[in-house]
Order: structure tokens, then C-alpha cells, then sequence
């Protein structure tokens, strides 16, 4: 992977760059910028070198949503024009008219159908804007999307400064330290499985939380009342069976209208489990003592619900832990952020689904189409 700081002589020379600017919306209000911030060292980089920065992006899932709010923020820092264009006739003169060091953002990509389609024309239209082409969305390179793997077959292409720091920090897990400390929770158990196989194998010790250790109590034939699992869970058992892995023994139900830490034996039909106990959180704190590498990634019980308190213990303990500390995007990093503690760790992912697959496989179809 050749990275943007490679680039030499880029006075003048178009660049396209592809962000993640997929972020949540409040009618036209950005309510986390991690991402957009995450970006801002790229395009600096560039405009400082002289070369004419054309930002892309999709947001949503909805091809209607606009990239407006977004320009709204960048604008801030730096000049920006926005064009409600993507490979128009629109697009086409306000770049030919654009100056050394200027910037430009286009439209959101998926307002174009092709762009989900690894689509050949749409990939070709995209590459004709421009000179050269810099992956800077680390986030969404799990997707085999048009911007993602068909634009840099056709130029020139580098990873940008995010990109590379999250392919770098990540790479970590992939010749771990140890003892390391794997901590999982969140829910949908099919997207997991394959992190769980590797760091079965890979790790010292799996730490299983949130909606995720519902499932395995499920599995261990535990009666969970009305706890909440995964519409389709996959086959755990073989799992059970590894020294490896860590339940939680002792858990947070709402009892009599209040808050209870109870073993997870004694969870009643009527009720739920919506947290981890603090005796769990204290067998984890031990864990996290000694661990050289601790990699976590989702909340570890019902946080919009107000069950905060198990995923806030691991957030303040990992923020204290000695060991290196990597988080797996997604809520987990949004919760950390909304701490203002994401400098207390060794790495927090901007990505989410992109940053469990690289764990997982080690690469993604991003990564692939810049080699
Ligand atoms: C994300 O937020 O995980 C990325 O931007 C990818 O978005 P997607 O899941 O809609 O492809």
C-alpha cells in the first residue's frame, strides 16, 4: 500500500479522495464528527502540496440524504465549494475551474446506484475527474463499492494519513502481545462469529458482554427469562467448550422497578438481562491488570436503556490499563468519544463493520484494491 506522503510533485494534479463522511444526522445537525476530523490531516496535507482536493463520500443508506451538513462543518476549517453533482456536467466545470490548494466536495455517492454496484462506467466516470486517487475511507473499504475497489484500479492510487493509522494501529491484533485480552459484547452474534473464532486461538482470554453473552448463556442451556438474542443464532456450542472463554457469572436484571446485580442462575421467566455485574466487572479488572494487548469492541449491556454501568467500568478501566488499549469502532468508540476520553487509548477505530472484518481477515477489499 502506497501512502499519500509517497506523493511527490502533486503542484496542480487533481486528487480524489474518497472519505467516510457517513455520519449520524439529526435532521441537519452532525451529531459525532470523529470522522470528518479524522480526514482533515489528508486534506490538509494536500492543499499545503498544491493540488486540487476532490472529496467524495456516501452517507446513509438513503440515496436522498445530502452531504450538505457535512459541508456545513468543513467549511469551518478550511475553504470549500459543494457541488449537488457527482460526474455531471456540473461537477465537470466547477473542477476544471478550480485552483492549485482548493477543495471541492461532491455529492453523495449513493444518490448514484452504481456506486453499490462495482459498477465499471460509474468507476471510469469517477477515475476521468481526476489524477490521482487516495482512499481515506477506512470505514466503508469492507464494501466492494464502486469509489472503494473499481476507482483505483484506473489511477494511481495511496492510502490517506487515517487510513493508514488504522490499518497500522489494527495490524497490532494481528501478531498480538501477550497475555491479550479480547472484549466483546454488542449484539447480531452472526457478525461476530468469525472474530470469535480467530481470537479463540489468537487471544488468552475471550471476555464476552452484552447482548452477545445472552446467546451464549442461551447456548449453555441457561434459563435468560426474556432476555434479548439474536433473531438467528449460530451454533455456539463448540465454543462453550473452550478454557478460553469468559461468561459473565453475574449480571444486572430490573427487579421490583430497581436495578439488580444477580447471579445468572437466578434470572426469573418475567425478567431480562440488561447488564453486566460489578463482581463480573472486578474478575475483568483482573484480566485487564495483567494483559499486555486489550482489544475491546461493543457496549457491554443495554446502554440506550440506561444500563450504562458495566460498559462505562471497562471504558474507565481500559482508559487506566497499563497494556495496550485498541477499540473496535462503532458504538464502543462513540461512547468513548462522548467521554472525551479517545486520547486515553492506544487506538480507537473510526470504523465500525470495516474494523471487525479486518480483525477478523486481516485485510479488506479496500486495502486490496490499493495494492
Ligand atoms: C459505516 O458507517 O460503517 C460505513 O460508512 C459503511 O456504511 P454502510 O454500512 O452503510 O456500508
Amino acid at each position: 500500500m502506497k501512502s499519500i506522503k509517497n506523493l511527490k510533485g502533486i503542484k496542480g494534479k487533481k486528487v480524489l479522495v474518497r472519505a467516510d463522511f457517513n455520519v449520524p444526522l439529526k435532521g441537519n445537525r452532525v451529531l459525532d464528527t470523529t470522522r470528518i476530523t479524522a480526514a482533515l490531516p489528508t486534506i490538509a496535507y494536500l492543499r499545503k502540496a498544491g493540488a486540487k482536493v476532490i472529496l467524495i463520500s456516501h452517507i446513509g443508506r438513503d440515496p436522498k440524504e445530502s452531504l450538505k451538513p457535512v459541508y456545513s462543518l468543513l467549511k469551518k476549517h478550511f475553504p470549500l465549494q459543494f457541488v449537488s453533482d457527482i460526474t455531471g456536467e456540473k461537477a465537470q466545470k466547477a473542477i476544471a475551474e478550480m485552483k492549485n490548494g482548493e477543495v471541492i466536495l461532491l455529492e453523495n455517492l449513493r444518490s448514484d446506484e452504481r456506486e453499490k454496484e462495482n459498477n465499471k462506467s460509474f468507476a471510469k466516470e469517477l477515475a476521468s475527474l481526476a489524477d490521482i486517487y487516495v482512499n481515506e475511507a477506512f470505514p466503508v473499504s469492507h464494501r466492494e463499492d464502486t469509489s472503494i475497489v473499481g476507482v483505483p484500479k484506473l489511477l494511481p492510487s495511496y492510502a490517506g494519513i487515517q487510513f493508514e493509522r488504522e490499518v497500522q494501529a489494527l495490524s497490532k491484533i494481528l501478531q498480538p502481545k501477550h497475555p491479550f485480552l479480547f472484549i466483546q459484547g454488542g449484539a447480531k452474534a452472526e457478525t461476530k462469529i468469525p472474530l470469535l473464532k480467530r481470537y479463540l486461538k489468537e487471544a488468552d482470554q475471550v471476555f464476552i458482554g452484552g447482548e452477545l453473552a445472552n446467546d451464549f448463556f442461551q447456548a449453555k442451556g441457561i434459563a435468560i427469562g426474556k432476555s434479548v438474542v439474536d433473531e438467528h443464532i449460530p451454533p455456539l456450542k463448540a465454543f462453550l467448550k473452550n478454557p478460553k472463554l469468559i461468561l459473565p457469572q453475574s449480571i444486572v436484571v430490573s427487579r421490583g422497578g430497581k436495578k439488580q446485580t444477580i447471579s445468572v442462575d437466578d434470572v426469573r421467566e418475567s425478567e431480562s438481562i440488561f447488564d453486566i455485574g460489578l463482581p463480573s466487572i472486578h474478575a475483568l479488572a483482573v484480566l485487564i491488570k495483567k494483559a499486555k494487548l486489550i482489544v475491546w469492541n461493543g457496549p457491554m449491556g443495554w446502554y440506550e436503556g440506561g444500563y450504562v454501568k458495566g460498559t462505562e467500568e471497562v471504558i474507565k478501566l481500559l482508559a487506566n490499563a497499563k497494556g495496550e488499549t485498541i477499540i473496535g469502532g462503532g458504538d464502543t468508540a462513540v461512547l468513548i468519544e462522548k467521554k472525551k476520553l479517545a486520547d486515553k487509548f492506544t487506538f480507537v477505530s473510526t470504523a465500525g463493520g470495516a474494523a471487525l472484518e479486518f480483525m477478523a481477515k486481516g485485510t479488506l477489499p479496500g486495502i486490496k484494491a490499493l495494492k
